[in-house]
């Protein structure tokens, strides 16, 4: 029961914080629908909840109240097993500052999401296939000297590849992804965005927060967040 060729949608989504006695009401009815191969921007002045909205999205926290759909199911109804699985194999996620685990190398921590999918027994079969894609994909973002390096040994421009990575190794079907070029200069920046637009041409469906503008001309659609909701227009 897949809703047009929508992958993912809100419906009516609200998201509140305890601030002392009172909650400061973030999202007040989201509603939102991402079309498979859609790059939607998602923008917003700070503090108008366009991360609380992407965890939502990816399952990282849940709303108050509302639902959040994939492929037309009900994530509220999904149990914790099925929810991880959704996690690990449906949404890569690309944070602002990486989240990589410094005691991992390179090749590691892109190798984490396959390890947690296979499972032990699994991995004792597939991990040899799996190093062999991440190798791939590192080579291709352009990483190939960096596989043995930790996180800090490298720049921000190559850990926010790393973060790519990471997220594309399962194949993802939707990529969320909050300020990936926020902390980088506006050249390192630039290399970061093609590489969007190029998953982007070959069909991935991308969620993107982001203040810049260069960005936002490529997406297919960018939605305002103001007051809790989709502002029109
Ligand atoms: N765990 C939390 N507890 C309490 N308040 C929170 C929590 N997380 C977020 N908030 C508040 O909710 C509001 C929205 O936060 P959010 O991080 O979603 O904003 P944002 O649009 O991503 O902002 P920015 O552009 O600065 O990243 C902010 O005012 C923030 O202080
Ligand atoms: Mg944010």
């Amino acid at each position: 029961m897949t809703e047009n060729n929508n992958i993912l949608t809100c419906k009516q989504v609200f998201k509140s914080y305890p601030m002392g006695a009172v909650r400061l009401e973030v999202l007040k009815g989201i509603d939102l629908n991402v079309g498979r191969g859609e790059f939607v921007v998602v923008k917003g002045a700070s503090g108008s909840g366009k991360s609380t909205l992407l965890h939502i999205l990816g399952a990282l926290d849940k709303p108050d109240k509302g639902d959040v759909f994939f492929e037309g199911k009900k994530l509220s109804a999904f149990s914790g097993k099925k929810i991880n699985e959704f996690r690990n194999r449906k949404i890569g996620f690309v944070f602002q500052f990486y989240h990589l685990l410094d005691e991992l190398t390179v090749l590691q921590n892109v190798l984490l999401a396959p390890m947690v999918r296979a499972g032990a027994i699994g991995w004792l079969v597939g991990s040899a296939k799996a190093k062999k894609s991440a190798l791939q994909l590192l080579g291709e973002l352009g990483l190939s000297e960096r596989t043995e390096h930790r996180p800090y040994q490298l720049s921000g421009g190559e850990r926010q590849r790393v973060a790519i990575a990471r997220a594309m190794i399962n194949e993802p079907d939707v990529i969320l992804a909050d300020e990936p070029t926020g902390n980088l200069d506006s050249e390192t920046g630039n290399g970061i965005l093609r590489i969007f637009e190029k998953l982007h041409s070959a069909g991935q469906t991308i969620v993107m927060v982001t203040h810049d503008d260069r960005i936002a001309q490529k997406a297919s659609r960018i939605i305002r967040l103001a007051d809790g909701r989709v502002a029109p227009g």
